[in-house]
């Protein structure tokens, strides 16, 4: 496939991109570009491919104010045009094993009998692999990923994002009825368009230098 930009360009887009305090209010994101966004979220990659997780858009006004109440009332969670709230799974299952491989079957059209060892290794290395003890964490971690492809993909349509982390996480389980269910909050993106008086966008951007946080051996 052809580069789709240069080096020059690509580093000029993540130094464009910052995390965003301040949205204005009234930019809507078009809809082709918010649904490229979308599938950003669907393409992302996950370990065996096992995708553990749920990404809630929220639009509904009423609910965004109660997110922004258990956000420090952070005013990305209102201003934005969207708003992304990243879950993954409790815990993983054979079910959910099983599930995957039905999808693969689906979409690859491999005959079920032959997914079955290689479901058997992911089973074995939900119940006794180095993730076995914190599946949870595992699977944040995935979903960790996708957040992290969103926001590359967002910047590079041009649209600003913020990250946020600075939220109660079980606030927004209880707001969002995922009490009981089997995915909890992670973390959440707020998604739009700066506005033109947001004085962290020209602040240069703190960061070690390369030769202090890239090793070579
Ligand atoms: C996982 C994560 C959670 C974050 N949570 C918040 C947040 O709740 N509110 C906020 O304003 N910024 C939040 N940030 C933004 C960081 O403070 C910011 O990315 C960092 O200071 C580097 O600045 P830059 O992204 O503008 O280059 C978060 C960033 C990450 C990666």
């Amino acid at each position: 496939m052809e580069p789709v930009t240069t080096p020059e360009r690509l580093l000029q887009i993540l130094r464009w991109r910052y995390a965003t305090k301040r949205f204005d209010k009234d930019r809507r994101i078009p809809a082709p570009v918010w649904e490229a966004l979308e599938q950003a979220l669907v393409l992302a990659p996950s370990s065996f491919g096992l995708q553990p997780w749920k990404f809630l858009v929220v639009d509904d006004p009423a609910l965004r104010q109660e997110l922004r109440r258990q956000s420090w009332n952070q005013s990305q969670v209102t201003d934005a045009d969207r708003y992304v709230v990243f879950t993954a799974l409790r815990t993983t299952t054979e079910h959910d094993v099983e599930r995957f491989l039905q999808r693969t079957t689906a979409v690859r059209g491999t005959p079920p009998g032959q997914l079955a060892g290689y479901g058997k290794v992911i089973v074995d290395f939900l119940q006794k692999g180095w993730a076995a003890k914190d599946l949870f964490g595992w699977n944040a971690r995935q979903a960790y990923l996708a957040l992290g492809q969103f926001m590359t993909a967002a910047a590079l349509l041009g649209v600003d994002t913020c990250p946020m982390e600075g939220i109660d996480a079980n606030g927004y389980d209880r707001a969002l009825g995922l009490h009981g269910s089997r995915y909890a909050t992670l973390c959440a993106c707020a998604v739009g368009y700066r506005a033109g008086d947001d004085k962290y966008a020209a602040a240069p951007k703190v960061r070690y230098p390369a030769d202090e946080v890239i090793e070579r051996r």
